[in-house]
């Protein structure tokens, strides 16, 4: 996966140079929903819908087992297939495990990591998160690493303490050089499968703070080129407000995405 680059005023010295333009993703996470025949089912209904689409990138997170045969389904169209997980070792006494050169072996060019709901149910640490996001760098598979905080944390004004916090340890470790293919999610867990989005006012204020975050860190060609998405109740009625804001790159689509009708209508806001 490339990013559209353009020529930029040159990095500092000592920066990597990275891409100057974002091109926006727009990524589904079907969570634990349909069977490998729905996946080929959806895809034969979306691919029409999104023909010639090239303006964003467009990326499925079907579960495991539907991965390979909507990998067969899209290939040619230019849609990328993506985990919705993955372990941070190449192979091992793993059990229910999947690595990183697993997914690659059959086409899965992306990941999400630290999904809000991974973090909860499975109890996976920023610790955690960092490991697979060191591991999918090397296996050069596109993390797109979930970050976000519950309603209580935004009520008691500790969304920025949370967002570093998860920030700090999710990228501990990685160089500039390292960082060009991340992608965060910005995902307010509150938001999520709540019919309730942030406003696209609160989501861009909110990224700007990570990108900051991302600066002082990795520098400004990494936060410059870096894709910020949304997720959260996102719907086609939604996204084009959403997408409007100058650091909102894309869109992160639970729900919404179950519809090929619907994730088109989103792709195309
Ligand atoms: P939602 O889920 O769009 O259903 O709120 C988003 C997500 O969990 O990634």
């Amino acid at each position: 996966m490339e990013c559209k680059r353009e020529p930029s005023d040159g990095p500092t010295p000592g920066e990597v140079e990275i891409a100057s333009t974002r091109k926006p993703l727009i990524a589904a996470n079907w969570k634990m929903y349909k069977t490998p025949v729905e996946a080929c089912a959806y895809a034969e209904t979306f691919l029409p819908l999104v023909a010639g689409h090239t303006r964003d990138e467009i990326a499925i997170c079907p579960p495991f087992l539907a991965l390979e045969p909507l990998e067969k389904s899209v290939r040619g169209s230019g849609i990328f297939i993506g985990a919705q997980d993955m372990h941070s070792e190449k192979e091992g006494a793993f059990t229910g495990e999947i690595s990183a050169p697993m997914l690659k072996s059959i086409g899965v060019s992306h990941v999400i990591l630290g999904h809000s709901e991974r973090r909860h149910y499975n109890y996976e640490s920023d610790w955690d998160v960092n490991r697979k996001l060191h591991a999918a760098i090397r296996q050069q598979v596109t993390p797109i690493v979930c970050i976000g905080e519950v309603q209580e944390e935004r009520e008691e004004g500790r969304t920025n303490d949370v967002l570093l916090r998860q920030i700090k340890i999710g990228l501990e470790g990685i160089k500039p050089d390292e960082a060009a293919t991340i992608v965060i999610a910005y995902e307010p867990i509150w938001a999520i499968g709540s019919g309730q989005s942030a406003s696209p006012e609160i989501a861009d204020e909110t990224h700007a703070f990570i990108r900051s975050a991302v600066r002082e860190r990795l520098g400004n060609s990494v936060a410059d080129g870096m894709r910020i998405l949304y997720g959260g109740s996102v719907k086609p009625e939604t996204t084009a407000a959403l997408l409007s804001k100058d650091e909102i790159d894309g869109a992160l689509v639970g729900g919404a995405s179950l519809d090929p009708e619907s994730f088109a209508k989103i792709v195309k806001y």
